[in-house]
C-alpha cells in the first residue's frame, strides 16, 4: 500500500477486523469455566473481535464460599473481573456463556442473572444477539447437552440466533465431540480431562463470524 492509501484507505487488518462486540459471560466455582472463557476471549480477539470477560454475581453466602478451599481460590483470581451488567449485554453484538453443569442445568447465579434482563428482554434489545454456550461436568454424561439446552431455551426466547459450533471444523472432535457447545469433563482434581482449548477458540470465532454476518446484513 502506498502512502495515501495508508493515510486514507483501509489496510487489509483493517478490513479483516471484525469489528463486532462480544461478551464472554461465565460463572465458575472452581475456575474451569473461568479458564474457558479466558480462551474464547482469546479466539474472538484473534478473530478481530473486541471482547468483554464479565461474571456473574456470586449468590452463595461467603461462610460456604470461605469453607472450599477451591472455590475460594476462583473467587479470588476473579476478583478483578467485572460483573455483568444489562448496560454489557446491550453492548454486545454478540454472547458466549460459559457454566458448570448443576444437577443437569445452568447454576442459579446465571439464571439468577438471566432472570433479571426482563427489562432489556422487553425493549427488544436481546432480539438478534448471537449466542454460544460452552459447559463443564464432573462426569463424561453429567448433562452437559441438558445445561447447555437450558441456556439456549432462554436465548430462544430473547430472540437471540443460536450459533452452535456444530461439527463446522474437526478440533470439535478431539474436545469430546459435542455439537451443542464445547464441553469439558472435570476430574475430582479439578482438572479438565479432554482438551478443549482449540475448541473453545473454534466456537469463539465461529461466534464473531455469525455475529459479523448478521451485522452486516443489517445494516
Ligand atoms: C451443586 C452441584 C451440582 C452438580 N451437578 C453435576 C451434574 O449434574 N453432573 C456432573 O457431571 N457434574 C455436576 N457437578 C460438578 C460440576 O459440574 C463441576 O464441578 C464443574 O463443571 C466445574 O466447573 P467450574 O470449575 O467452572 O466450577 C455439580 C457440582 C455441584 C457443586
Amino acid at each position: 500500500m502506498g502512502s495515501w492509501s495508508k493515510l486514507f484507505g483501509k489496510s487489509k487488518e483493517m478490513e479483516e477486523m471484525s469489528n463486532v462486540k462480544l461478551a464472554v459471560v461465565f460463572y465458575s466455582m472452581g475456575g474451569t469455566n473461568y479458564q474457558l472463557a479466558k480462551w474464547a476471549e482469546e479466539g474472538a480477539k484473534a478473530a478481530g473481535a473486541e471482547v468483554k470477560v464479565l461474571k456473574v454475581e456470586e449468590l452463595a453466602p461467603a461462610s460456604v464460599i470461605e469453607g472450599n478451599e477451591a472455590w475460594k481460590a476462583t473467587v479470588d483470581a476473579t476478583k478483578d473481573v467485572p460483573v455483568v451488567t444489562s448496560e454489557d449485554l446491550e453492548w454486545a453484538d454478540a454472547i458466549i456463556f460459559s457454566v458448570p453443569t448443576r444437577f443437569g442445568n445452568m447454576p442459579s447465579q446465571m439464571k439468577q442473572f438471566l432472570d433479571t434482563q426482563g427489562g432489556l428482554w422487553a425493549s427488544g434489545k436481546t432480539v438478534n444477539k448471537v449466542v454460544s454456550a460452552m459447559t463443564s461436568a464432573q462426569n463424561p454424561h453429567g448433562g452437559q447437552e441438558a445445561t447447555l439446552l437450558s441456556l439456549y431455551t432462554s436465548m430462544m426466547h430473547w430472540g437471540a440466533i443460536i450459533a452452535t459450533p456444530g461439527y463446522t471444523d474437526p478440533v470439535t472432535f478431539g474436545a469430546g465431540g459435542n455439537p451443542y457447545g464445547t464441553s469439558v469433563t472435570v476430574g475430582q482434581d479439578g482438572k479438565m480431562i479432554e482438551d478443549v482449548e482449540a475448541a473453545v477458540k473454534h466456537q469463539a470465532k465461529r461466534t464473531v463470524t455469525v455475529a459479523e454476518w448478521v451485522k452486516k446484513g443489517n445494516q
